[in-house]
């Protein structure tokens, strides 16, 4: 989409639109304004939203970690959500796409996601970048359903 913008997340400004886009994408698991700041707070520099002409049309939520004896940093994408109604428009993409350089830049090893086994379409988005799947956790959403854990190699730790 051209003129799509992505930014960091300014709490007071944006969280209204977000929880509308969370109620519109999640049923038992959406996320309430507490879980919201509480990663705000967290994973400010990868708390984004997407907005065209000034309308948010997704956001996604990144943290990073350091992992092992070696601290190699890793990061975990919390959530993502794209409005109903711009799907398939390459915003969930673009959104992707910044986190990857803003990782890569930090030389992050890899990343990793939990998704519902029964989110098809998630399940497919998360493949298009590479995702594979490692294990299943049962029962790892509140509704009973299970999830699997999906991760992504960055080339700077393949190689090295
Ligand atoms: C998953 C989600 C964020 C994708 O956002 P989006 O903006 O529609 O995704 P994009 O348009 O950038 O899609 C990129 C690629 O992912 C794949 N993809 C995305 N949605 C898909 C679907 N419904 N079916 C099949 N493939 C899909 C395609 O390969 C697509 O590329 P293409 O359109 O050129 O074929 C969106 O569907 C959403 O908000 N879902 C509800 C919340 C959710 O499930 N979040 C993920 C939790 S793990």
């Amino acid at each position: 989409m051209e003129a799509l913008r992505i930014r960091k997340c300014n709490p007071r400004l944006d969280f209204e639109r977000i929880l509308e886009l969370e109620g519109a994408s999640f049923t038992s698991d959406a996320y309430s304004e507490h879980t919201f700041w509480y990663y705000h707070q967290r994973c400010p520099d990868l708390f984004l939203v997407a907005e065209y002409e000034k309308t948010i049309l997704g956001y996604l939520i990144c943290c990073i970690y350091l992992q092992g004896r070696k601290q190699q940093r890793r990061g975990h994408i919390v959530s993502i959500a794209v409005d109903p109604l711009y799907r398939r428009r390459g915003i969930g993409k673009a959104l992707v796409e910044f986190t990857f350089d803003y990782l890569e830049a930090l030389s992050v090893a890899y990343v990793e996601i939990e998704v519902r086994v029964d989110n098809e379409a998630g399940l497919r988005f998360w493949r298009s970048f590479g995702f594979q799947q490692t294990v299943t956790i049962p029962r790892y959403y509140s509704d009973g359903c299970d999830g699997f854990k999906m991760h992504r190699y960055f080339e700077v730790f393949k190689t090295s």
